[in-house]
């Protein structure tokens, strides 16, 4: 355990996940259902990882070895030791967090911060507020986090007496007529001293309307105790709001794109139409972007400055140079160089290497290729295990046939090429600097640097093949027709 940080008690976080999820009608859990590209489970443990915490318990128990799975990668990607506690049969918060609590050592006597999973807009800053309001002098016994909810219908209120010092919390279904009347509800986080939370979970009773352990009853037997009580009330009422169905799923996220998107302006980019512009977490956008309208930019993209993405474009794992343009493209873990043009409709697969000042236009795919700096593929081709030198070009409607049945191979073509139109480059094949291919050419033998590659014989024209084989066509009316005006004119001149 690192030591604690001057004037702090050391810290625990334990993030309740155990509970079934049941308005999801899902077979994912529900805290592994994605909000801006990350997993519930994955934002709370961001959050509780920001706060640097001493220890890290996750309370599992429905599709525990999912979420314990989930658990383990979220550990191991964030480099913060996380453990899990098993509760195996849910009987409310109260029981959740006893079982959370025995992962600690048993002698643990700091600050044990209470979260959910399913409260995706909750952040290290409004934690760490807690933990600071918390143990303020006179440290606090627990330090609940409310806010006003605007139907606070489901919520635990927050029981204040005339001083405004909290009493307790009342769960929704135990309230008297007054105390629905509350707006202020309880987040479900909270901040404990250690041996209060441990004292108080011992003598926590089912006598309720749900005949479960409450987790809020331990504010009443702190009070009761004469020790500190307070609520910590933020006004940012969605960093508090949880997650119990898809509505709510789709609203929270909603709600998150639009700060991710504020952000991103913020930072200099300009968002066309930010209900329309999708963002994850994780992605960057750097000064001078601009965004147009149907985009979605998901997992690590990055878009360099004053590049311009959109509209109607989808980037995964993709890196876009500065100046870049990228119009009407689906790229997953693509590289776009620097002043690049893509699109319209171009589709990079992984491991698509664009390079600076690059163009690949439209209906053009590229796959697991590197295309040097200022070579153009414009128009209709499939590029794929290729490597291409700088200032090339490739003639419309290339394919690089890469594909035998059995293995991929590779093609490799040099700088300043310049291959015609409907070139077939059958791997493994190479094509020397400055070499050059005629339209239609089948590439199946290495073309020497400089050279001119032919494929085919010479044209025949078979004259009057249509009419005499074809004879009652639209096709043959037409050639006769043609030939008796070309006929006439000769006549005429
Ligand atoms: C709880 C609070 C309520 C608060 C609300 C905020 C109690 C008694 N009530 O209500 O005051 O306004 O949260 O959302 O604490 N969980 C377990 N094991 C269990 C039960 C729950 O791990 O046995 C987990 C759930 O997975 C969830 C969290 O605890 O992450 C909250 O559980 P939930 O059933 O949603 O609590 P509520 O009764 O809604
Ligand atoms: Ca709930």
């Amino acid at each position: 355990m690192t030591q604690p940080q001057t004037g702090r008690a050391q810290t625990a976080v334990i993030v309740l996940a155990a509970g079934a999820g049941t308005r999801m009608k899902s077979d994912t859990p529900k805290m592994l259902h994605r909000v801006c590209g990350r997993t519930m489970l994955g934002h709370a443990l961001h959050a509780a990882a920001g706060i640097r915490p001493d220890q890290v318990v996750v309370v599992v128990g429905h599709d525990r070895e999912k979420v314990t799975a989930a658990v383990e990668d979220l550990s191991s990607s964030l480099g913060v030791p996380v453990t899990t506690a098993v509760q195996e049969e849910q009987n409310g918060t109260g029981d959740a967090v006893a079982s959370g609590m025995s992962a600690l050592p048993a002698d643990f006597a700091g600050t044990v911060l209470v979260t959910t999973s399913d409260v995706p807009l909750l952040d290290a800053e409004t934690l760490e507020e807690v933990v600071t309001r918390h143990e303020m002098r006179p440290r606090a016994a627990v330090t609940v986090l409310t806010s006003t909810a605007p139907d606070p219908t489901g919520y635990g209120r927050i029981v204040r007496n005339d001083d405004g010092e909290v009493l307790r919390i009342v769960e929704h279904k135990d309230a008297s007529e007054d105390e629905l009347e509350i707006d202020e509800v309880n987040s479900g986080v909270y901040a404990f001293d250690a041996r209060v939370l441990r004292d108080s979970l011992g003598k926590l009773s089912t006598d309720n309307s749900q005949g479960e352990l409450y987790l809020t009853d331990v504010l009443q037997l702190a009070r009761r105790d004469d020790k500190v009580v307070r609520g910590h009330r933020i006004e940012d009422g969605d960093r508090v709001a949880g997650v119990n169905d898809r509505v709510q799923l789709a609203a929270l996220a909603a709600e998150m794109n639009r700060r991710l998107c504020e952000a991103a302006m913020r930072g200099g980019a300009t968002i066309v139409d930010p209900r329309s512009t999708w963002l994850d977490v994780d992605v960057r956008v750097g000064r001078d972007v601009t965004i147009l309208p149907g985009t979605h930019l998901t997992g690590t993209t990055e878009i360099g400055d004053g590049a311009t993405v959109g509209p109607d474009t989808t980037l995964t794992d993709t890196t876009v140079g500065a100046g870049a343009t990228v119009i009407r493209t689906h790229a997953v873990g693509a590289t776009i160089g620097a002043g690049a043009e893509v699109g319209p409709f171009a589709y990079l697969r992984p491991e698509a290497e664009l390079g600076e000042h690059s163009k690949v236009g439209t209906f053009v795919e590229v796959k697991k290729s590197s295309i040097g700096a200022h070579t153009k593929v414009p128009h209709l081709t499939y590029v794929g295990d290729a490597t291409i030198g700088e200032y090339s070009n490739i003639g419309a409607s290339s394919v690089f046939v890469n594909y035998d049945g059995v293995s991929k191979h590779r093609t490799v073509i040099g700088d300043y090429c310049r291959t015609g139109s409907d070139t077939m480059f059958v791997a493994p094949v190479t094509v020397g600097d400055g070499a050059y291919s005629g339209a239609g050419t089948v590439i199946k033998n290495d073309v020497p640097p400089g050279a001119l590659a032919v494929s085919g014989g010479r044209q025949r024209n078979i004259d009057d093949w249509v009419i005499d084989h074809r004879p009652d066509t639209g096709s043959a009316d037409a050639a006769r027709r043609a030939r008796n005006d070309s006929q006439k004119d000769g006549r005429s001149q």
